[in-house]
């Protein structure tokens, strides 16, 4: 078979990233080689996100860069897959004329055929259709030469509804993956060298639910404890309505979960979470923090807040700030809100000015980031367990790690240590990582 070059870009969220993964696996199995060259390609894919019109804006800016590429060489086939391509389907071909193949997250299963059919008729091709179950959720992705650290697919889908969100209608119905699959998949993983994984879905809290044999969430969790190879396990992402005490539990439980949760709040004001359809309070959510905070005192809680929902006033963002600061975050992603088409929040009133938004942001962006520095701060003189992921991005002779509360740290080690267990005492904080010293165990 002749080597062709596949040339794959990646929006939006670690689902979409996962997603690729699986294409470049079963493309490889009809002869595509993956390349970083562009111009090498035979089939460029960009696999889009639309949580946000930024995240639009992104994926037509690299689009309109591909335009010359196609005009030097017509064999050139360009496909755009993942929620921008669902959510647009057709109307991405008018958009831009230079596309082949426009693909659904639910049709990755698809694109061996389609390409088939391109290299045959050159015709423009849509698949979007939705399936009872993604076809593609079980492809085996082998993980790169000298990885530790794999995403699994535990779901698919949302049914949540948040009034902001455009996922329930790009991703479909929330559907849980047999366990049994996901635990062939971790031990295939393990097999590959893999130490960590991480467990993906929308909203992991409620993986089961559409199981007929009744594990949930937590007994998954502890199955793939016990594949010895595997050392660590984390999943995102959780809502905080479904997080139950027994997942809480199950923090100081399970030795192997990571001391770290990420469940977003989005907002701090009871009045917006309701209109934002989040089936939680403040006080609830804060709870939950508490019972964490109890149960395993050095776990890192990071969060996803927005500003600027509509009908959000002063008061409820100064609400906000003000949870923050009870709180404290380890880390916090914010998002100013954006008007997505076909959601609930789409026919609100009072539209928050986007002058007014940028400034709660960059406020609330401020706050955070002191927040950041000084929980890193605190783990200055600590001794931390690291599992080593690869040479540091900082200093060619530098390795770097991450903690099981998911911080970056540089270090000096040897290049062996890479996919193993270490211990280094931290001594020095910055806003994005730490500094080590290896320690002997
Ligand atoms: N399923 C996950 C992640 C969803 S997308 C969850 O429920 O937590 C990641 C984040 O993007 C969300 O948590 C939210 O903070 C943000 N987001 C989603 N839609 C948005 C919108 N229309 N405008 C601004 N931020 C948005
Ligand atoms: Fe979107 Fe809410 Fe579902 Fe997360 S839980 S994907 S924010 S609808
Ligand atoms: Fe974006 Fe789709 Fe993920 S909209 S954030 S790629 S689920």
């Amino acid at each position: 078979m002749k080597n062709k070059y596949l040339y794959i870009q990646t929006f939006g969220c670690q689902m979409n990233v996962h997603d690729s993964e699986q294409m470049v696996a079963l493309l490889s199995g009809t002869g595509y080689k993956l390349t970083d060259n562009i111009k090498l390609a035979d089939l460029i894919i960009l696999n889009t996100c639309s949580i946000r019109e930024k995240a639009a804006q992104k994926v037509y800016s690299e689009l309109g860069r591909l335009v010359k590429l196609k005009e030097q060489n017509p064999e050139l086939i360009i496909g755009v897959g993942g929620c921008l391509a669902q959510h647009l389907g057709t109307k991405f071909h008018k958009k831009a004329l230079h596309l082949d193949i426009v693909f659904g997250t639910h049709n990755i299963h698809r694109l061996p055929q389609l390409l088939v059919v391109i290299e045959r008729e050159r015709k423009k091709i849509t698949e979007i259709d939705f399936y009872k179950s993604i076809n593609s959720i079980g492809v085996f992705a082998p993980p790169q030469r000298g990885a530790v650290s794999a995403f699994v697919t535990i779901m698919q889908g949302c049914n949540n509804f948040c009034a902001y969100c455009v996922v329930p209608y790009l991703r479909g119905p929330e559907m849980s993956r047999p366990a049994d699959d996901i635990i062939e998949e971790v031990k295939k993983l393990a097999d590959c060298g893999i130490r960590e994984v991480t467990l993906l879905g929308q909203n992991v809290n409620s993986y089961g639910k559409t199981l007929s044999n009744g594990l949930n969430f937590t007994s998954l969790i502890k199955k793939i404890g016990k594949i010895s190879d595997i050392e660590r396990i984390r999943f995102t992402t959780s809502h905080p309505r479904d997080l139950s005490d027994e997942l809480i539990n199950c923090f100081a439980e399970e030795a192997k979960l990571c001391e770290h949760i990420h469940l977003p709040v989005q907002s701090g004001s009871n009045r917006i979470l309701a209109l934002m359809n989040r089936g939680y309070t403040v006080e609830e959510y804060i709870k939950k923090i508490d019972n964490l905070r109890k149960l395993s005192p050095s776990i890192s809680i990071t969060s996803d807040i927005i500003v600027g929902f509509p009908g959000e006033t002063k008061k409820d963002y100064q609400e906000t700030i003000d949870m923050m600061k009870k709180i404290r975050f380890d880390s916090l992603f914010s998002f100013k809100y954006s008007e997505r088409k076909g959601t609930i929040a789409q026919k609100l009133e009072y539209k928050v000015e986007e002058s007014e938004k940028l400034r709660r942001l960059e406020q609330l962006q401020m706050l955070q980031n002191q927040h950041t520095l000084e929980k890193n701060t605190a783990l200055e003189g600590s001794n931390q367990e690291l599992l080593v992921e690869g040479k540091s991005k900082n200093s060619e002779n530098d390795l770097m790690g991450r903690t099981s509360s998911w911080r970056i740290v540089n270090f000096k080690g040897e290049l062996e240590l890479i996919g193993k267990l270490v211990d280094v005492k931290i001594s020095k904080a910055y806003l994005h990582s730490l500094r080590g010293k290896m320690v002997n165990k």
